[in-house]
């Protein structure tokens, strides 16, 4: 068995490597004068994992170019974070439902794949092969048990992430609640106003993907308002994006950690040994 991986995922890659005690297979990366990604990799084996979050369009087409290379080979495809699993629905007459697209395309290539809380587990039957969808929850209490929070209250956000709550909750002795979200565009968000007993407690927001920061940064200043000590927020996927992290630090939240399925500075726990284990299973 040999490991792969796509620019994005590295890190990840590695330390997955590193578990399995297996080979790195080394790539070079170029560019065609048009933009066009090539990439030529080492020897590969007949057995391949593939190491990749899909964050850009350029993440895809390299994901794609790999399970190409490593297409006479038994390939577990490793996606670590699947972007475009958000639009799991058609939600307005027109739209594609993107999850499903992307899904049957990275399945295609594989002959299994290992995800990381996926947004949406009923997008699973889209890959068309089997998919062993991991949970971050045990980490994440290990993760929260590192910050100096002394019996934290563990919240999500909306009802979406009231089970990883829940589940953290559960790992790390304590008690979880959730919130009430209503999505008013791709950045913004309304948290409906809810009681929740957070006088001078250390609160941490859960939640599987920060994007914009809005949904955490808006949850927080109600939280304030209702008198929480200090709020942190871990998260699974880190996206980021326009400007989160100093939105989040604005907001006052004091620790904005994620896992290494999206690398970042912000990256404080690795999903590489729980999905170095699924792989040995
Ligand atoms: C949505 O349901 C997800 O679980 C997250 O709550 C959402 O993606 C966070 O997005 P943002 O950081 O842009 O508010």
């Amino acid at each position: 068995m040999k490991i792969v991986s796509t620019r994005r995922s590295q890190v990840l890659a590695g330390r997955i490597a590193e578990f399995l005690h297996k080979p790195l297979v080394d790539v070079k990366w170029t560019r065609f004068p048009d933009g066009e990604i090539y990439l030529r990799t080492g020897e590969i084996s007949d057995q391949m994992v593939i190491v990749g979050s899909l964050v850009t369009s350029d993440d895809l087409v390299e994901l794609l170019l790999l399970t190409d290379v490593c297409s006479s080979a038994t390939t577990t495809l490793v996606l670590p974070y699947m972007g475009y699993a958000r639009q799991d629905k058609q939600f307005n007459h027109g739209e594609p439902l993107s999850a499903r697209i992307i899904a049957r395309t990275l399945g295609s290539g594989v002959t299994n794949i290992v995800t990381i809380n996926l947004h949406e587990e009923s997008i699973i039957p889209f890959f068309g092969v089997p998919v062993r969808d991991l949970s971050l929850a045990p980490d994440m209490a290990a993760t929260i048990k590192t910050l100096t929070c002394k019996s934290p209250l563990i919240l999500g956000p909306d009802i979406g992430a009231a089970k990883l709550a829940r589940e953290i909750a559960e790992a790390g002795g304590w008690e979880a609640d959730h919130l009430h979200k209503v999505r008013l565009s791709g950045v913004e968000v309304r948290i409906e106003p809810k009681e929740i007993p957070v006088k001078g407690r250390d609160v941490v927001i859960v939640d599987d993907i920060i994007s914009t920061g809005g949904t955490q940064a808006t949850a927080a200043s109600m939280l304030f308002e209702q008198g929480a000590a200090s709020i942190s927020t871990v998260c699974v996927h880190g996206v980021l994006s326009t400007g989160a992290y100093t939105h989040l630090k604005s907001a006052g939240i004091t620790r904005i950690v994620s896992s290494d399925t999206i690398e970042s500075a912000c990256s404080d726990y690795s999903a590489a040994r729980i999905i170095a284990d699924a792989i040995n299973r």
